[in-house]
């Protein structure tokens, strides 16, 4: 009797511990518990993204993907003197959706542009603030990409290609609101204390997405107007870090309800184009656009609104340097072309990180994001190993390389950096250069001056920026 009363008090306890333990595991509805889940690795390690806005905005294309908002919701004149000279009378938005036709889409062709630009995930717009579906929506009767339209399922061909032909990460983009859902407004003029949008809508969907395409980017949008408690975000992030089928992959931003962005959540994005200049706590992304002045196609770009490589490079520096991932947008057409500007942009970046990907790719900020004597010059670092083999055995030292971007090529050949102070042993190169190492010299005051060689600009490594790496500094 009394061994098996001992045997029973060992299986309760054992039980208890076990219970104890999933417990500890299991993420809470609460803030405090949904931020305390570590960021997955792979997203700090990959630094660049590629955000796509594509919907039923994409057939006016002018504008902006927030063309009827503007239209109807903002009354602009100038949208609807658009409509006016253009579209017959009595013309709705739901008449663009037929239009939006994506003829020529083919997810593999994205697929091997999106990679070209050395950029390792992607995030597509399932659904815009409009409410239409990029996808078979159960909850999105006649307003989704296969019963008009397309008549295909967009984000799964996407998901598809970049996962037959990449290896990216697929992610996807969902507005919580929309600016004219009936139930959206019922609540909204309820001040919120109903739910039924988010009941009959936003929550439904956003499970669909998870479930049917497994994506590994969550990008919340629209939150702003209800806090996160009307859209129950606490409790759909529980649901997907706990119990879905991406809950160990998946990473998220942080916009789930006014007041939470820059504060809860996955990573932080703050606000479109947030680029602080400096090093940040927590973890972030720089969502922006090649066309300055929309995320959706518009035919009205002007060749000045797109970003030079330049700038490009420069945000891009900018933004890895101080901690950040950069999200860079493109806006592809009604009939599924991505435009020859945005593709030229992207392969340009990629032939840029073929030379200079060590600086980027996996890099950690360093102890300085730019130098303090010289603008336009930012630095990331790289913990390394470097290995020899003897005859008996292999001898690793590791060190710390440090890498400057520097976008201007010094005009009188020397780049004086105050923030890196040589050792005798110190090395600098510039990537993709194989002329040998720089010479370089202290710089009086503190630390060095390199001089850059005159390299025949047929023999440039590169043409918009050029990585310097130092090896062996104290
Ligand atoms: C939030 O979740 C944590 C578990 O991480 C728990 O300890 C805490 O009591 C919860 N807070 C609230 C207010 O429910
Ligand atoms: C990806 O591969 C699967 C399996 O071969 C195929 O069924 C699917 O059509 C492919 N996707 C695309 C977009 O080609
Ligand atoms: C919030 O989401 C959780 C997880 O899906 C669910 O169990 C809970 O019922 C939801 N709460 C409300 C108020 O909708
Ligand atoms: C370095 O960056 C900071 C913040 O962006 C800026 O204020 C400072 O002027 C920069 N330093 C130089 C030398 O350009």
């Amino acid at each position: 009797m009394g061994r098996m009363i001992h045997i029973l008090f060992v299986l309760v306890f054992v039980v208890a511990l076990w219970q104890l333990r999933a417990n500890a595991t299991r993420y809470q509805p609460n803030w405090s518990s949904i931020d305390a889940r570590p960021l997955p690795g792979w997203y700090d390690d990959v630094k660049i993204g590629i955000f796509i806005h594509w919907g039923v905005f994409s057939v006016p294309s002018y504008g902006s993907e927030w063309f009827w908002w503007y239209w109807q919701g903002a009354k602009s004149k100038s949208i609807i003197d658009f409509m006016k000279k253009n579209y017959p009378p009595g013309f709705t938005y739901a008449d663009f959706a037929p239009r939006f036709t994506a003829e020529l889409f083919d997810p593999n062709e994205w697929a091997d542009i999106l990679k070209a630009s050395g950029a390792k995930y992607v995030v597509l717009t399932s659904k815009h603030h409009e409410g239409f579906t990029n996808w078979p929506s159960k909850v999105s009767f006649n307003w989704n990409s296969m019963d008009v339209g397309p008549k295909r399922d967009l984000v799964g061909e996407l998901a598809s290609g970049i996962r037959n032909r990449t290896d990216m990460h697929f992610g996807l983009y969902h507005s919580m609101f929309e600016w004219f859902h009936p139930l959206y407004l019922a609540d909204k003029a309820a001040g919120f204390k109903t739910r039924k949008f988010v009941e009959a809508k936003a929550v439904p969907e956003l499970y669909e997405i998870v479930t049917a395409y497994k994506p590994e980017v969550i990008w919340s949008d629209g939150d702003w107007e209800a806090p996160d408690t009307y859209w129950n975000s606490t409790g759909f992030l529980a649901w997907l870090y706990n119990d879905s089928p991406v809950k160990d992959i998946v990473v998220t931003n942080d916009r789930w309800g006014s007041g939470t962005p820059c504060h809860h959540g996955g990573y932080y994005t703050c606000h479109d184009r947030y680029n602080p200049g400096t090093l940040q706590k927590h973890k972030w992304e720089n969502c922006m656009t090649i066309d300055s002045g929309s995320w959706g196609y518009r035919r009205n770009a002007p060749l000045s609104a797109y970003l030079s490589m330049d700038q490009l490079i420069q945000t891009l520096a900018e933004t890895v340097s101080c901690g950040g991932n950069l999200l860079i947008n493109i806006g592809p057409t009604h009939d599924g072309r991505i435009i020859p500007i945005f593709e030229e942009r992207l392969r340009q970046l990629g032939s840029w990180l073929k030379v200079n990907g060590d600086a980027i790719y996996s890099s950690k900020p360093w102890k300085h994001q730019n130098d303090t004597v010289t603008p336009n010059v930012w630095y990331t670092s790289k913990k390394t190993e470097k290995c020899e083999n003897y005859v008996s055995t292999t001898l690793c030292i590791g060190g710390t390389a440090v890498y400057a971007i520097v976008l201007d090529w010094p005009k009188t050949g020397l780049l004086e950096l105050g923030a890196v102070s040589p050792a005798h042993t110190t090395t600098v190169r510039m990537l993709g250069y194989s002329g040998g190492p720089f010479t370089w010299s202290k710089r009086p005051g503190g630390g060095m001056v390199v001089e850059f060689p005159n390299i025949p600009t047929n023999q440039m490594p590169c043409q918009w920026a050029w990585v310097l790496q130092f090896d062996n500094l104290p």
